[in-house]
This record gives C-alpha cells, sequence and structure tokens, in this order.
C-alpha cells in the first residue's frame, strides 16, 4: 500500500474511533485561520481531539493557531473543525500539510469550508473586510505532486470551479440578508513567511489577484482532488500599502487581533451557510 494512505487510514481510524463512540459522523469539514479559531467556541456538544495524539499529526506551530479537530454540532449539522492548520512554511511536506484534509475525506465530510487571514491586494480593500474566495492562484508546491493517489481522485484533477458556486451564491444572499458588506475575489497563495515586499504586491495586483495568504490553496487543490465541494473565505487583515510609505510594516500579532475583530461576521456567516446545507 502507498505509504501516505496507509498513514490517512490510521489517522482516520483514531478519530473514527473516538467519533463512533461519541455518535458523531461529521458532514461538514471546517478549517480556521490565524485568528479565526474561535468559531468552534460556538460548536455544541464539542469533542476536542488533539493533533499530538492523532497517530502520524505534527503539532501546529503557527501564531494564533491551535491544534485540535473539534467535533460537534453546528447551526444543526455535525461538523469537525480544524482548530489550526499546517502551513507549509512551518516545515512539513505537502502530504503532511493536506493529511487532515483526506482525513475528513476518510471520515465521510461533503463539504469543506477554509478560512484564512489575508493581506488585501485589491487597493478598495480594507482591514476587516471579509472575501469569498471566487478563484485562487497557487504558488505554494502542488500537494498532487507525486504517484497519484486514485482512491481519492483521478491523475489531472479539473480546477475550472475550485470554489462552489452554489455555496458562493447562498453566501451572497445570506450575506445580503444579514447586512454584511462582502467581498469576492481571488487568493494568491505564496510559500512565506515573509510577507509581501510593495512590489510583490503590485505584481499580485496585476495578474489579478485581490488577496494574498500563505494557506489554504493545498487544502481546497487536496479537497477538489477528492471531489468535495469547498466555500473558502478571506478574513483582509492587513492592506497593501504604497511603495513610497516609509513607515508602514506588516505585523503578525496585528494580523491576528484584527481577524479576530472580524471572525464574528465570519462565524455568522459560515453557521447561516452551514445551517441551509
Ligand atoms: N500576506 C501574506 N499572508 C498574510 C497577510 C499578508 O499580507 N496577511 C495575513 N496573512
Amino acid at each position: 500500500m502507498d505509504p501516505r494512505l496507509e498513514k490517512i487510514n490510521q489517522a482516520a481510524a483514531y478519530v473514527k474511533e473516538i467519533l463512533d463512540n461519541e455518535g458523531l459522523a461529521p458532514k461538514i469539514g471546517i478549517v480556521l485561520g490565524s485568528g479565526l479559531g474561535r468559531l468552534s467556541d460556538d460548536i455544541e456538544n464539542p469533542v476536542t481531539i488533539p493533533y499530538k495524539n492523532i497517530p502520524g499529526f505534527p503539532v501546529s506551530t503557527a501564531i494564533g493557531h491551535k491544534g485540535n479537530f473539534i467535533v460537534g454540532s453546528l447551526a444543526g449539522k455535525t461538523v469537525i473543525a480544524m482548530q489550526g492548520r499546517l502551513h507549509y512554511y512551518e516545515g512539513y511536506d505537502m502530504d503532511m500539510v493536506v493529511l487532515p484534509i483526506r482525513v475528513m475525506k476518510v471520515l465521510g465530510i461533503e463539504y469543506l469550508f477554509v478560512s484564512n487571514a489575508a493581506g488585501g491586494v485589491n487597493m478598495s480593500f480594507q482591514t476587516g473586510d471579509l472575501m469569498i474566495i471566487t478563484d485562487h492562484i497557487n504558488q505554494i508546491p502542488n500537494p498532487l505532486i507525486g504517484p497519484n493517489l486514485d482512491e481519492f481522485g483521478p491523475r489531472f484533477p479539473d480546477m475550472t470551479r475550485p470554489y462552489d458556486p452554489r455555496l458562493i451564491a447562498m453566501a451572497e444572499e445570506i450575506g445580503k440578508e444579514m447586512g454584511l458588506n462582502l467581498r469576492k475575489g481571488v487568493y494568491f497563495a505564496c510559500t512565506g513567511p515573509t510577507y509581501e515586499t510593495p512590489h510583490e504586491y503590485k505584481y499580485m495586483r496585476v495578474v489579478g489577484a485581490d488577496a494574498v495568504g500563505m494557506s489554504t490553496t493545498p487544502e481546497v487543490i487536496v479537497a477538489r482532488h477528492a471531489d468535495i465541494p469547498v466555500f473558502g473565505m478571506s478574513v483582509i487583515t492587513d492592506v497593501a500599502h504604497d511603495p513610497e510609505d516609509t513607515d508602514y510594516v506588516t505585523d503578525g500579532e496585528e494580523i491576528v487581533r484584527q481577524a479576530d475583530a472580524a471572525a464574528t461576521k465570519m462565524i455568522a456567516l459560515f453557521k447561516g451557510l452551514i445551517g441551509r446545507l
């Protein structure tokens, strides 16, 4: 057996045994980005499974991230939330970065919700804005490189609709009802861990990006490979700045604070959407 498959199955079996004992079968996977982890506080009757207890899983280290699966009820549905994701910049190989997504697939999720804190590339964006991700530009190594895992999906997956149009339309409707001023746009994923230089921001704008971050696309690629519909949202935590602005700095702690402030709106939207699935 492919050693990756063995690892996925072993981790999934460990989680499944815990969930079976609790009578939980999650239908929706949620990845919580930097500063957005408190959505898990809204999960009712939560069962917490620390990554460090799961065979083959590492411990997440990024700022604003914990390392747990939280399983329980949200808006009437059973969800499995990742409180903390694994980033390529932490030094994990791509198989590790996407392992939790494949474990959730084996556990039977039918939808994946992804969230992140992102820099605003679009000059009209403001700190605290929420952006529905409509497409992405991936500049992190593709997690599907290597022998294809045929059990999950095809060698050459279609990526014409990486983010589910039906979920996007529903989110826009719910956003209107809630009076949220939602943005829509393209997410540019780079490895980090450096934030962007002024001219990297400019370059991203030229190629059509609206927001930039260091995550999400590996998870989305692997979910789409496995035919899971995806809904993605960026919380804009800092904005592109003029190359002439000599005082500007991008500060990681400030980004987590901004994400936390905007999290309330994002959580309301996720709950509204999940309630309608
Ligand atoms: N760049 C990259 N990643 C980020 C940013 C940014 O400006 N803000 C939050 N995550």
